[in-house]
């Protein structure tokens, strides 16, 4: 800075070219005096606006900030422009001293937007690498694996048990007609075992969601007769349950059925205690109770040891020391005839299970309801 000048009132810093430009203004003869005050304020103006414009480019910190920098000072709208367009009322000999002052203000401050804007990348990215930087030597996250559901789990099992032993899968609807769901099972209308199976009807009459599995008898033996079966139907079952730990509205069963000439209790007992062994372990104890289902003849209900006390006696078995395990009994001879067998050529067992109690007395969980809330965590005891 080299000194003042007064100018409208006021004293304001001026380098040291504006001061040589008025000695040389007052050198020089016949110049008209309101143009050299024009020109004094000019150059007054673009000295500010360069102080202005170095002082905002430091406080833009983003690219943004610096776009709307050189939008105010040097776009073709900006403050450097606007202040130029007084250049007219300047006489020739003074206009390329403005000129050069102006374009060297607009070099210094393309240069120092040049120098931001790079030092803004920078930074920017600098942000972004260290926001976005992938520390290579962490352990990965451990993937949760799915698992098979439970019951699934207890399907596969029966499935393979009894596919060993030569018996078949068989599917069968689990929309079922009243006649196969009760008539050709030894079920007629107001039989009083219909009050245990109650069920959903659909709209349209005498269809309905099947109430066990067993219609499915009558379809296997209507597609094979005369020939032998060994069969299991898996399917689901739905029933007007009062829902609670143990019953559900929806469940699993798996029949089985095996129908041909001089087939007897014996191998039924021999099958279920073979399936028995294999699905819950060696040695386990079983009994046959005294039973009643309106399609077999004679019908039996059988236990196993409880797989978890060993017998002793728990809340799972309710002190009993036995577990129930499924329904069965030779096939009712009238059933027989339903399915197109000749009773008096032909016998056959059938059995009845759920898998979904199989797997909770097998995994130890005390409510059936689990099965069907999607909390992952019942399956971290399997
Ligand atoms: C029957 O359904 C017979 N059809 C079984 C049968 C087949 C007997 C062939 C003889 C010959 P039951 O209603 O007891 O029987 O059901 C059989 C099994 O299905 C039960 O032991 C139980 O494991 C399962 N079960 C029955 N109701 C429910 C329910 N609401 N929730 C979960 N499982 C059930």
């Amino acid at each position: 800075m080299g000194g003042t000048t007064e100018h409208a009132g006021n004293f304001v810093p001026v380098d040291e070219r504006l001061v040589s430009f008025f000695v040389s203004l007052k050198k020089e003869k016949g110049r008209n005096f309101m143009s050299n005050i024009v020109q004094q304020d000019i150059l007054l103006q673009l000295q500010q606006l360069q102080k202005d414009a170095q002082t905002a480019l430091a406080q833009a910190n983003t690219t943004e900030a610096t776009r709307e920098w050189y939008s105010e000072y040097l776009s073709r709208k900006g403050r450097l422009t606007g202040i130029l367009r007084n250049l007219g009322s300047l006489s020739a000999e003074e206009r390329p001293l403005i000129g050069k002052v102006a374009n060297e203000v607009k070099a210094v401050l393309e240069n120092a937007l040049q120098e931001r804007q790079t030092a803004i990348a920078q930074a920017e990215l600098e942000a972004v690498r260290r926001a976005e930087s992938v520390d290579i030597t962490l352990p990965g996250r451990p993937q949760n694996l799915g698992k098979l559901h439970i019951t699934t789990r207890a399907l596969r099992d029966i499935y393979a048990i009894f596919t060993a032993m030569g018996f078949q899968i068989y599917d069968s609807p689990e929309v079922e007609t009243d006649e196969y769901n009760f008539q050709l099972l030894n079920i007629p209308p107001g039989h009083p075992a219909r009050d245990m199976w109650d069920t959903f009807y659909t709209t349209t009459p005498g269809l309905i969601l099947r109430t066990h599995t067993s219609p499915g008898q009558i379809h296997a033996m209507r597609e094979y007769t005369p020939e032998p079966i060994r069969v299991i139907l898996p399917g689901k079952c739905y029933r007007y349950e009062a829902v609670d730990a143990s019953h559900e509205f929806m469940f699993y069963q798996v029949e089985g059925l095996a129908v041909g000439k001089h087939i007897t209790f014996s191998d039924l007992k021999g099958v279920l205690i073979n399936f028995a062994n294999q699905m819950y372990g060696e040695g386990r104890k079983a009994r046959f109770r005294k039973s009643y289902f309106p399609f077999t003849e004679p019908s039996v209900e059988m236990d196993i040891d409880c797989v978890l006390c060993g017998g002793k006696g728990c809340p799972v078995c309710k002190f009993s020391g036995w577990l129930e395990m499924l329904g069965a009994g030779m096939v009712h001879p009238r059933v027989l005839q339903n399915g197109g067998y000749d009773p008096t050529e032909f016998s056959g067992f059938a059995f009845g299970m759920g898998p979904d109690r199989i797997a909770l007395q097998k995994y130890g969980i005390d409510d059936i309801r689990y099965f069907f809330t999607n909390d992952a965590r019942l399956f971290e005891r399997v």
